[in-house]
């Protein structure tokens, strides 16, 4: 069922809390319910959301909101080796996660957690513990804003990287997704190389999809906040890639900086950054960063967005200071 409101709150669609308002807002349940809105959208300003755990309203949002609550997660292909799954847009994210691993479906057990849907997950390449979304996707299936035409993204189409796809560079804003195909194992390896996470998954009794799960569900629940408590938008920067020479001349200053090889090139951890230059034990009055991870800017209690874009160029004009590294920004702010 299409769902309609005008000078709708976006309050419940951005996980930093923003009492922001959108001129209207569509929730619609399937493909051919979008085809019908397709008419009364020409000509408007459209953002497609997800669950909104990666964006940041800079203010009331003079458009149209579009979410889909497609929903379903159906066996389309199966055999000894692997399950192919075609999941709604709008199913949540850790529900799917959920459920594959109560299926025993391996490959996703180490995006656990992660806030959001699953149609965001393809635009933002979801990743933590050593595993990207994107890896396990074979297909995006969407329809054109444009002209109504519907068009199949295949895995090389969707040009995955860290944190990014196709549909935040060339097709930003052309496409809305409907659904996505995964490929799962039936008897994958584990990835268990992030951190102490191989650790953790000992102590649990050893490695099952199921203690993956709770170890990293355990490890998430320690560093980062719960969307439903404090607001944020996860991590709010992405770790900083630099050039090898770049990174030797940091570690000579600082021998213990976390550094991690990167394509030839050397990611850096936004957090260490972040956290050296003391914004743990100096937050704004309504903005802060976590105190178990640096990485993530929070709203303390009553922030708008302009306290929290204040906030967030203090610090990366800090760590410019002292590193000489830029701190790109994760989240998507919208103007
Ligand atoms: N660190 C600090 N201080 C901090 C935070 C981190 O010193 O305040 C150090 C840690 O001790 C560690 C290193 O930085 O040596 C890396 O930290 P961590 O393992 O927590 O991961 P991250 O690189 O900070 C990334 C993702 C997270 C994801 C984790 C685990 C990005 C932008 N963030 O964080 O993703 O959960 O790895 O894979 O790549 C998200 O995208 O919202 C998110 C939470």
């Amino acid at each position: 069922m299409i769902k309609e409101f005008e000078s709708y709150s976006l309050l419940p669609h951005n996980t930093f809390g923003l009492d922001v308002k959108a001129e209207r807002y569509i929730d619609f349940s399937s493909r051919e319910e979008l085809l019908s809105l397709l008419g009364k959208l020409k000509g408007k300003r459209v953002l497609v959301i997800g669950g909104g755990s990666n964006l940041l309203f800079a203010g009331d949002f003079g458009g149209v909101v579009l979410h889909s609550s497609i929903g379903g997660i159906e066996v389309i292909n199966e055999d000894n080796e692997s399950v192919h799954l075609r999941v709604g847009s709008g199913v949540n994210w850790d529900k799917f996660v959920e459920y594959t691993v109560s299926r025993g479906w391996q490959g996703l057990e180490n995006l656990s957690l992660i806030p959001g849907e699953v149609g965001a997950s393809a635009v933002q390449n979801v990743g933590a513990y050593g595993v990207e979304a994107g890896e396990l996707i074979e297909k995006v299936e969407t329809v054109s804003l444009i002209d109504g035409s519907l068009r199949n993204f295949y895995h090389d189409d969707c040009r995955f990287s860290y944190r990014n796809s196709v549909f935040k560079e060339a097709e930003r804003g052309k496409y809305v997704i409907t659904n996505v195909v995964f490929r799962l194992n039936k008897r994958g390896v584990f990835n268990l190389g992030y951190g102490n996470l191989k650790e953790r998954v000992v102590a649990l009794g050893g490695a099952t999809l199921e203690n993956v799960r709770r170890a990293v569900c355990e490890i998430r629940r320690a560093k980062l906040p719960d969307p439903a408590e404090i607001g944020s938008a996860g991590s709010f920067f992405m770790n900083p890639v630099v050039d090898e020479d770049v990174a030797t001349t940091l570690l000579k200053a600082y021998p213990y900086m976390p550094h991690y090889d990167f394509d030839g090139r050397v990611k850096l951890s936004a957090g260490w950054l972040i956290e050296q230059c003391d914004w743990k034990s100096t937050p704004y009055p309504t903005v802060g960063v976590y105190e178990h991870q640096a990485l993530v800017v929070i709203n303390r209690g009553g922030a708008t967005a302009s306290d929290i874009l204040e906030f967030a160029t203090a610090v990366r004009q800090s760590v410019k200071e002292r590193f000489g590294v830029e701190l790109k920004m994760e989240v998507n702010i919208i103007e």
